[in-house]
Parts: structure tokens; sequence; C-alpha cells
């Protein structure tokens, strides 16, 4: 049984996926975390976002596995625990720009794929309903508007004690955003069997529940 989840950034997939796994027995799969851990390789050894040919040749050198510790996702990069770096909005933005390239997404596509074959899984995503997994049992397409979104990120900023401008995290949200949805490859988009929920105005056990409604 595989759940996909997809949608924008901040609609708050990885707080339900992680939800629904805990609930169900399922593993959770962060699949924008393999993406941030090449950026991080990437960052690491001064490639740039725009140098398509070299981030084709260095992919490769990026060994990233997954590994579950006490029902948590880690991810090490050439057997590295990296996972406490990915988090970071440098990170994001470079895994959103070279996550556009073909070999990384063949790669991790690949990488992802496997996972989902051996377990039961609710994997988060961009294509995961679209291309990783089309056949998941359900899709959801989880969104929220992008002020809702920006002030999601914003209170866990102030939370962590930082001073943020909630305009240009909306801005860096709605850009993002763009670059997402009308990359080539892969594109973020609701699949044609996706249910959409909108969870502007829900809360996290709603949704939660919304989507294990779905559950044949
Ligand atoms: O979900 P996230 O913010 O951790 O993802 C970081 C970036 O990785 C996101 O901007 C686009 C990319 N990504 C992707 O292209 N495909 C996925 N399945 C997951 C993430």
């Amino acid at each position: 049984m595989n759940i996909a989840i997809d949608g924008p950034a901040g609609a708050g997939k990885s707080t339900i996926a992680k939800k629904i796994a805990k609930k169900l027995g399922y593993i959770y799969v962060d699949t924008g975390a393999m993406y941030r851990a090449m950026a991080l390789y990437f960052i690491r050894i001064g490639v740039s976002a725009d140098d398509s040919v070299s981030i084709s040749n260095k992919c490769n050198d990026a060994d990233i596995t997954i590994e579950y510790r006490n029902g948590e996702q880690v991810v090490l990069l050439n057997g590295e625990d990296v996972t406490g770096m990915l988090r970071t909005e440098e990170v994001g933005n470079m895994a959103s720009a070279t996550s556009v390239n073909g070999d990384v997404r063949k790669k991790l596509v690949e990488l992802q794929q496997k996972l989902a074959a051996t377990s039961d899984v609710v994997m988060d995503g961009r294509d995961i309903g679209t291309v990783v997994l089309p056949n998941a049992e359900v899709k959801v397409y989880l969104t929220a508007s992008s002020a809702v979104r920006a002030k999601r990120r914003y209170d866990e900023l102030v939370a962590k004690g930082e001073t943020p401008d909630i305009n240009k995290i909306e801005a860096d949200i709605i850009e993002r955003d763009e670059r997402d949805m009308n990359r080539e490859i892969s594109p973020l988009r609701q699949a044609d069997d996706a249910t959409l929920i909108d969870s502007s105005y829900m809360s996290i056990d709603e949704v939660v529940d919304a989507v294990t409604g779905l559950l044949p």
C-alpha cells in the first residue's frame, strides 16, 4: 500500500505524511530531503546552480542513502549523516534549482521507487503521484494559499528565535512554486487521479483524517 502526497513548499506535506505513517505503521519517505542532500553536495563542492553539465557529471559522485533510526528518516551523503543540515533556505533554494536536472531526478527517483517496492510508504514530494508512484493506492495534492504557507514558515522561524521578514518569505515561496511548476522534467502538478486538499483553513488532524479517509 502506497500513499503519494504532492504539493508546493510549505503546504504541510511532511507534517501530515509523518502523522499518517505513524498512525498506519507505514514508512515515511521525505523525497525533498534527498534533493536537499544532493543540493548540499553541490554547495559543498562549489558547483553553481546554473552549471548543468557539472551537475549532471557530479551527481554520480554523491552517494545518497536512506536509513530509519527510531522510525525517523536519516539521510546519508557519502556515508555522513546530513539530516540536520538540510532544512535551511539556502539548501532549499539550491534543491529547487538543481532538481530541474534530469540526471539528478533519474538517480533519486530510482532510490524512491526501490524504497516503495519493499515497504508500505507514505511518500511526499512534487512528482510522486505523477512519476515516482503512478500506481499508488492513494494520491493527494495538498496545497494552501501562499500567504498561509508564508505565515506558517514565519511562525516556525519566530519559534526558533529568528526575526524573519514575512514578505520576503512569501516572495521566496512564490518563486520556488514557479520554478517547481514550470520546469521541463516532472513539474509539480496534480495527478489526474489525485484528490485536492486545500489545508489553508484546516487543522492538522482534519487533513490527516481527510487523507486516511481515502484509503480503500
Ligand atoms: O519539499 P522540499 O522543500 O524539501 O523540496 C526541496 C526541493 O526539492 C523542491 O523545491 C523541489 C525539489 N523536489 C522535487 O523536485 N521533487 C520531489 N519529489 C521533492 C522535492
